[in-house]
Formats: structure tokens, sequence, C-alpha cells
């Protein structure tokens, strides 16, 4: 079955992306050769957030494991813009598939330094703005505002021609509110979800696991919240939606299409397998298959009764 999509016109061989953070392509490439390349496992890359400047992330631990997901403090580690301009993003625009920068900063000036510097690259096919991670304050002031969500698009839509994918967070009560207001200021496709605020519990000490106190949680566990707020913002605004949180196989992958995302990301199951991706994809021709389908496209227009 032809799985071949799009996403505010970027072109794509599948419905199937990675969730920023969740795979490394470089070391990827490092660890598993070129097959990793020729072999692509997603039909466009999603970088891990970038800032302006050079972040260390949290203080250990970072990660815990729940049952069927895994909580997060990892806290945007990360080379800062000027690097990444002369590092990794070259590397980046090599992959053999579309290429979705993302980007995150605490102030509207420094998002548009981001946008402008990563606009001006030759090949990169879209920015991907990250106003939701849970463990970085600042994201979680404009994201969670639909009023500053649009003032933020607003601002930054004039300055780029790349197509702009706003992130939110689910860590809010309605975030459909949040997606109208990123339409609203000219947002072309929107994703979630990121991470769930959540704490583990160090079972040797009185004290939080995590060095950061809390972190975000992911997987498999995340899934059904996902799937309810990805149907609540694909049906509040008209611009695609790209749905994540807990796909780890083509039948996860394609309850996130019927819940009304036009294209998938794949996380934390990245980790167990870095071939995830493949296996998403080819397991979604079956899933389409199964459920009667005729092809992808036929499972992106249908609604739910
Ligand atoms: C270790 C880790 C690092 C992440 N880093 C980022 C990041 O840099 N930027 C971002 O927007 N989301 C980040 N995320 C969130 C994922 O992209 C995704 O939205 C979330 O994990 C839900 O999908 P999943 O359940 O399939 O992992 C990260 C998630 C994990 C687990």
């Amino acid at each position: 079955m032809d799985l071949a999509t799009d996403i505010c016109g970027i072109p794509l061989a599948s419905p199937v992306l990675n969730g920023s953070g969740t795979f490394d392509a470089i070391a990827a490439r490092r660890a598993f050769g070129d097959a990793v390349i020729e072999e692509f496992p997603f039909a466009a890359y999603v970088s891990k957030t970038i800032t302006r400047h050079p972040r260390a992330g949290n203080p250990p631990h970072r990660l815990w494991e729940t049952p069927s997901g895994m909580i997060n403090s990892i806290g945007l580690p990360n080379p800062g813009l000027d690097d990444f301009l002369t590092g990794i993003l070259l590397e980046f625009v090599e992959l053999p598939v579309p290429l979705i920068v993302s980007v995150m900063a605490d102030s509207a000036e420094e998002f548009t330094e981001l946008v402008e510097a990563v606009s001006a690259v030759p090949g990169v096919g879209g920015i991907e703005l990250n106003v939701s991670c849970p463990n970085v304050h600042s994201g979680l002031i404009v994201g969670e505002q639909p009023v500053e969500t649009e003032a933020l698009m607003k601002t930054l839509r004039p300055l780029t021609g790349l197509p702009m994918i706003i992130k939110l967070t689910p860590n809010v009560a309605n975030p459909h509110e949040v997606a109208v207001a990123a339409e609203a200021g000219g947002a072309d496709a929107i994703s979630l979800i990121n991470t769930l605020k959540a704490v583990a519990i160090d079972p040797a000490h009185r004290r939080a696991w995590l060095g950061a106190g809390a972190g975000g949680l992911s997987g498999p566990a995340i899934r059904p919240v996902a799937l309810a707020q990805v149907r609540a913002v694909s049906q509040a605004v008209e611009i695609p939606v790209v749905g994540m949180g807990g796909i780890d196989d083509g039948e996860s992958a394609l309850d996130f299409i019927l819940a009304g995302a036009r294209v998938v990301a794949v996380g934390t199951e990245n980790f167990r397998d870095p071939r995830a991706g493949i296996e998403v994809r080819n397991g979604l021709t079956g899933a389409l298959e199964r459920r009667g389908f005729a092809s992808l496209a036929d499972a992106q227009a249908s609604t739910l009764s």
C-alpha cells in the first residue's frame, strides 16, 4: 500500500516521523553504520530541540522507568545555535529525508534569532516550535496561554517561508484552545503531545528520584491521553496535526490517524528499538488493511462515529 503523504507541503514517503529528542541520527549512524541512513526509519527527521545558547541539561538522575513508559528530565542539553549551525545541522541536512528543526526559547527575541538563522540554511524543510517542554519553565509559559501562543506565532510568522509546526504541551486543561490560537497566529501544523508532568520517588531515600525533581512521562502509558488531546485539537483546527504519545506499532499509529492526526511520530519506542520507525511504518500497512482501509488517504479522511 502506498503510504506517501505530506504535512503542510513537506512531501513524505510515509506518515511516520520521529518525536524530537528521541532519535539521534548521528549517534545511530555511528553505532549502526550507513545502513541507518540508507534505510532511514522516518519519512522526515525532527531534530532535538536547540536553544539560542548552549545548555548542559538537568542534573542526574534523568530517567526513571515506569509501567509502560518512562519519565525523563533530560532538560534540553544542546550545543546552542552557533555550534548547531556549524556542526550537527550540516550532517542533518545530508539525511535522505526532509529535515524539521526544533527550536525553543524563553523570549520572542531569541525565538526570532533561532527562526531566522535556521531558515537561512539550505536543506531545512520546516521548523518546529517547542513551547511545551515540561522541564523548562519558560517553555510552559507560552504553550499554556492561548494569548501568548498567538502573539508568538504572529511575531515569528513573517520571518520565514518555511512551514512552522507548533508543538503543544499536554499539561493544560484545554489544549485545543492553545491550538486554535496557534492557528490564528499563522501556524501551519500542530504537533502533540509532549510529555506529561510526572514525578518518581527514590525507593531508598526520602527524596524525588530525578535530579530536577520532576520530569515528563512518555511511552504507551500516555497513549490514551494523547489520543484524547489529538482528537480534541484536530476537531478544533483546520491545519494538520502530527500525533504522538506512546506509538509503538502500526495499530497504535493508525489509532492516532483515526483520532484526527494527518501524520504520526514515534518517540520513546526508539530507545527500545532504533528500527521502531520502520516497524511502525510496515505495521501501518497491515493495520490499514485489517481495518478495511484501501489507502492511507481513506484513513486520514475518515471520522470516528
Ligand atoms: C528522552 C526524551 C527527550 C525528549 N526531547 C524532546 C525535545 O528535545 N524536544 C521536544 O519537543 N520533545 C522532546 N521529547 C518529547 C517527545 O518528542 C514526544 O513528544 C513525547 O515523548 C511523547 O511521545 P512518545 O510517548 O512516543 O515518546 C522528548 C522525549 C523523551 C522521552
